[in-house]
């Protein structure tokens, strides 16, 4: 059975492979005026508004990672919570269009990850399970009644495939769980602000669809379905389950109305992929310490003010102190992400260094674990030299090279992988893990999204930006680091550099 769902994950992983001759599937038209709804409504659900206001405006990010008292679980605290991770922070506008963008990016900035708020005993709010609707900063009711009474906060997630799917064909799995990662990520930089420490309790796939009531098929009869992905403790005891619940309300609004086309094998490989995160271990560099820095820009405007740049300046050099930070993110133990995410790493930054303070151009390998680093160096390519490269961390470089023409071939051609400061790839363990669970193709992707966030967060807090790369020619990656097989696997790239912004492009306040 496990053989079988292995073997699934594995073919689809090959067939939703970029190749500079043949990209994966996808649709061959698109009418943008069709394009699936960004929000879906719950129609019938009753609604609370959440406060707006940001509860921790004032902290500065070099204090981020400061032990904080945790503030109280009321609507307005949770109200400023979801604002700073999956909130809406702008509109835009450019020659009659207006799109909405969100604390955390997203491929497309089609927005498949749908946010559940489940709560008992909280300040200001009704018990029950709640539908997070960010176009208005709202929460809709679903369910509620259940025997539990004990207090909780929990936050559940899914995917709308279809959104992703829609423009990215088959892909778009991919795609969705890099987005799973990034939202992970967001929330664990917005529940520190708070003093919060979210957990990830093991839950089964199951119960987590059932209580986020994703199962409810009658329900969701000629709608578009949604993927349970995983829940997040923020606030219960170590044993406490989410409630069972008996009364239901509402019903999902219709996204797109005339699909054009139909990718099964995202079905398939998202029943391939269900289940549990696997028992958290600590990592072999959990022993990093927690370090704080002098930057005193409000962190919580970090959060609000992320972008992705569209394009980059092609000159400017990143600051040492900046890269390093960087490096020290990305590290367990490095930012509040990997206090949430205990598992041990298994994906790890090579960079592609074009223009960085210090650094000669080249190619670069951060191995996150002990582990890995001997374990990389036995798959890469024999002849690079593995040079340590800094003194505190482990940074070696892989060959010295200009490498800016490459990275803009390996990412799809595409000017920001070459007009960035560094691009990064994310190669993860891949065969082993999957062969033993398949459903660590969705840990390894949100993994790989994490560090993305972290890569984009770190820069964005220093004055530059980054741009997540899910566009890239899978093996030709494999071909510049020399892996000959599937027991590494590059499942990301991203940019960090000086933005150029266009002018022409209008922003509005998110909530007016
Ligand atoms: C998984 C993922 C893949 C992405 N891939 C690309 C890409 O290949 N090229 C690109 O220019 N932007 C890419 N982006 C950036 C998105 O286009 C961007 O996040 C989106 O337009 C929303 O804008 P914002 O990040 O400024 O909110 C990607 C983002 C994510 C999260």
């Amino acid at each position: 059975m496990g053989d079988t769902r292995a073997a699934t994950v594995l073919a689809y992983h090959v067939r939703s492979k970029h190749a500079p001759d043949r990209y994966a599937a996808g649709p061959g038209t698109l009418d943008w005026d069709a394009q699936p709804k960004a929000f879906r409504d719950w129609e019938g659900a009753m609604q609370t508004p959440l406060p707006r206001e940001i509860a921790v405006a004032d902290i500065a990010w070099g204090e981020l990672v400061a032990a904080r008292a945790p503030l109280p679980f009321n609507l307005q605290n949770l109200g400023s919570l979801l604002r700073l991770c999956v909130g809406l922070t702008a509109w835009k506008e450019y020659a009659g269009s207006r799109w909405s963008l969100r604390a955390h990016p997203s491929s497309g900035n089609l927005h498949p990850t749908e946010t559940w708020l489940i709560a008992a005993q909280v300040d200001g709010l009704q018990d029950g399970l709640h539908h997070y609707q960010n176009l208005h900063h709202v929460l809709e009711r679903r369910a509620w009644g259940s025997d539990t009474q004990a207090a909780g906060v929990w936050l559940g997630f899914s995917s709308i495939h279809w959104r992703e799917a829609w423009k990215y064909g088959e892909r778009a799995f991919r795609y969705c769980q890099l987005d799973m990662g990034h939202v992970l990520a967001a929330l664990s930089y917005a529940a520190a602000l708070h003093g919060w420490k979210p957990r990830l309790p093991e839950l089964d796939e199951a119960m987590l669809a059932h209580t986020l009531g994703v199962d409810r098929v009658e329900e969701f009869a000629g709608v578009e379905h949604e993927e349970a992905e995983v829940l997040v403790a923020l606030h219960a005891t170590d044993a406490a389950l989410p409630p069972d619940w008996q009364q239901w309300a509402g019903k999902p609004a219709l996204l797109d109305a005339r699909p054009l086309y139909q990718w099964p094998v995202i079905d398939e490989v998202a029943e391939a992929t269900r289940g549990p995160l696997p028992p958290t271990q600590v990592s072999a560099f959990g022993a990093a310490v927690r370090r704080g820095g002098d930057n005193d820009i409000r962190a919580a405007q970090v959060l609000l003010k992320r972008r992705s740049a569209q394009a980059f300046d092609g000159q400017s050099v990143l600051p040492q102190a900046v890269f390093r930070r960087l490096l020290w993110a990305l590290l367990p133990g490095g930012s509040p992400v990997w206090e949430m995410w205990t598992l041990a790493a298994r994906v790890h930054p090579v960079l592609l260094v074009h223009r960085v303070e210090g650094i000669a151009p080249g190619m670069y390998v951060l191995p996150r674990s002990d582990a890995a680093r001997g374990a990389l160096q036995a798959a890469f390519r024999e002849t690079f030299v593995w040079q340590p490269a800094d003194a505190e961390f482990p940074l070696f470089q892989l060959i010295a090279a200009r490498a800016g023409k490459t990275a803009r071939t390996l990412s799809c051609h595409q000017d920001i992988a070459s007009q960035c400061a560094v691009t990064f790839m994310l190669v993860a363990e891949f065969a082993a893990p999957i062969a033993a669970d398949p459903a660590a193709y969705r840990h390894l992707h949100w993994e790989a999204g994490m560090l993305g966030h972290v890569i984009t967060l770190e820069a964005e807090a220093a004055g530059w930006r980054g741009t997540g790369i899910g566009c890239f020619f899978d093996d030709a990656d494999h071909e510049v680091l020399g892996l000959k097989d599937d027991t590494w696997q590059v499942l990301y790239h991203y940019a960090v550099g000086m933005a150029l912004d266009d002018p022409r492009i209008a922003t509005v306040t998110a909530y007016a």
